[in-house]
């Protein structure tokens, strides 16, 4: 049989990565904790029709990009692309609305997108991400913000990244802008793509989304969605960015911004880091406030971002928080195997991190294991310690060694570490 392998676009992460993961989910839980978000964890598949709605036909996620099957019972489902809209049922179908006006909460896990794979693109990742309920205030854009800058900041990232921020304003903006656009771009119509002529119809701000080049020179000049602003919409914008200014987090305004997905609206904003090369968006988000509505939901705002892990993790590039041996336990003959498994035990229960070898090798080749796991020191049970009811405590470091009781080992590890 051929052998099998990982499906493309999709990996493993291995030993020598997951402590890199499980720092960076340490940091998620971390900020997510100051800021008194709570955790959230749906499921890995929903029925289609919640992507559909809510990120919408006319995007690349609905339109090429999701993983759908009809199950056996006939209804279509699909492994999830992406986890607002997860979450946004999940609020509706337990009404968390009514449990406190504002609901704060975040989450982590894997998203499926059939995507082109390419360094920090990969067809199964992973996202965290935070989205609140039930504040149209821009001071809970400027918090949403907070929580992503505080991330970037505890990852180091804070430095090398820039912040793009826009408005696409309220429904009644977008509307207007909509008739705008499609004056502006009817007289060259027919020199767009298929699927941008049909986009003219169903969704013409999609159409801004396009990465063909020659569309993008056609589109050079269109005007930009905040030339129909109303009054709230700048009003909204303009607290915004005072407040980011107050909290010195620094940002442009890119007039064009305007995200992939359909639910959005006013703010919209991007972090994006040069080290990342093509794929250089480490966190995306935006304001929602008609998604709770058309999801069935009493109407409700909601603002939030993800943030792609692995594209976090190629920026962090960091092998600082590799977790050590503490202790490398060699036991010598069958007779101390008791013995030494009660007191690598005990030196656990002590919160010491303790490697007990299984293979019963000789003392050489197990101090040699000792000595590539990087232990700081050896405790060695032979025959004659058995005897003696001692452990040979060495020094891996010092290359000093001296005998002790074994019970007396706790009460020395302790001391070591006050
Ligand atoms: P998104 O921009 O589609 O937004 O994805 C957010 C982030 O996920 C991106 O900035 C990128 O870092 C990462 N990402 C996306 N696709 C891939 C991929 N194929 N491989 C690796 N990383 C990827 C959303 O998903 C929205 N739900 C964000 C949001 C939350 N808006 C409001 N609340």
């Amino acid at each position: 049989m051929s052998q099998i392998r990982s499906i493309k676009g999709t990996h493993d992460i291995l030993p020598s990565d997951s402590r890199q993961w499980q720092h960076l989910e340490q940091i998620v839980h971390d900020v997510c904790g100051r800021f008194r978000y709570e955790e959230i964890r749906t499921p890995l598949f929903e029925e289609t029709r919640l992507f559909s709605r809510s990120v919408g036909e006319d995007t690349d996620i609905v339109s090429k990009e999701m993983y759908t099957w009809e199950d056996r019972g006939g209804t279509s489902l699909t492994l999830r692309p992406e986890l607002t809209a997860s979450v946004v049922r999940s609020y509706i179908q337990h009404n968390l609305g009514s449990q406190a006006p504002v609901q704060r909460l975040y989450y982590m896990g894997p998203l499926f997108r059939r995507e082109r794979p390419q360094k920090g693109r990969q067809r199964q990742f992973h996202q965290f991400g935070v989205e609140a309920f039930g504040s149209e205030n821009p001071e809970q854009d400027a918090e949403i913000i907070a929580i992503a800058w505080h991330m970037l900041s505890a990852c180091d990232l804070n430095q090398t990244v820039s912040l793009q921020l826009n408005s696409i304003g309220s429904s009644k903006c977008r509307s207007d802008y909509r008739n705008v656009l499609k004056d502006f771009i009817r007289p060259n119509r027919d020199q767009f793509s298929e699927t941008s002529q049909k986009r003219f119809d169903t969704n013409p701000l999609r159409i801004l989304d396009t990465k063909l080049e020659h569309e993008q020179t056609l589109l050079e000049g269109a005007p930009t969605v905040s030339e129909c602003y109303t009054a709230e919409d700048k009003a909204h914008l303009e607290s915004l960015q005072n407040f980011l200014t107050a909290m010195e987090i620094p940002f442009t305004i890119d007039p064009r911004l305007v995200r992939g997905l359909d639910y959005y609206s006013r703010t919209v904003f991007e972090f994006t880091s040069p080290v990342l090369g093509a794929q250089d968006a480490l966190l995306g988000g935006g304001r929602y406030d008609g998604l709770v509505e058309t999801l069935g939901g009493k109407p409700t705002p909601g603002i939030g971002f993800a943030a792609g892990m692995e594209r976090f993790l190629i920026a962090m590039d960091d092998q600082s928080n590799v977790s050590k041996t503490d202790v490398y336990f060699v036991c010598l003959g069958e007779a101390g195997l008791s013995t030494a498994l009660s007191l690598t035990n005990e030196l656990r229960q002590s919160r010491f991190n303790v490697m007990f070898d299984p293979l019963r090798r000789s003392l050489k080749a197990q101090l040699r294991e000792a000595n590539k796991s990087g232990a700081r020191f050896a405790l060695i049970l032979g025959d004659t310690e058995m005897e003696k009811g001692t452990v040979v405590f060495k020094d891996l470091e010092k290359g000093e060694q001296k005998n002790i009781l074994q019970k007396k080992i706790k009460n020395l590890f302790d001391n070591l570490t006050n």
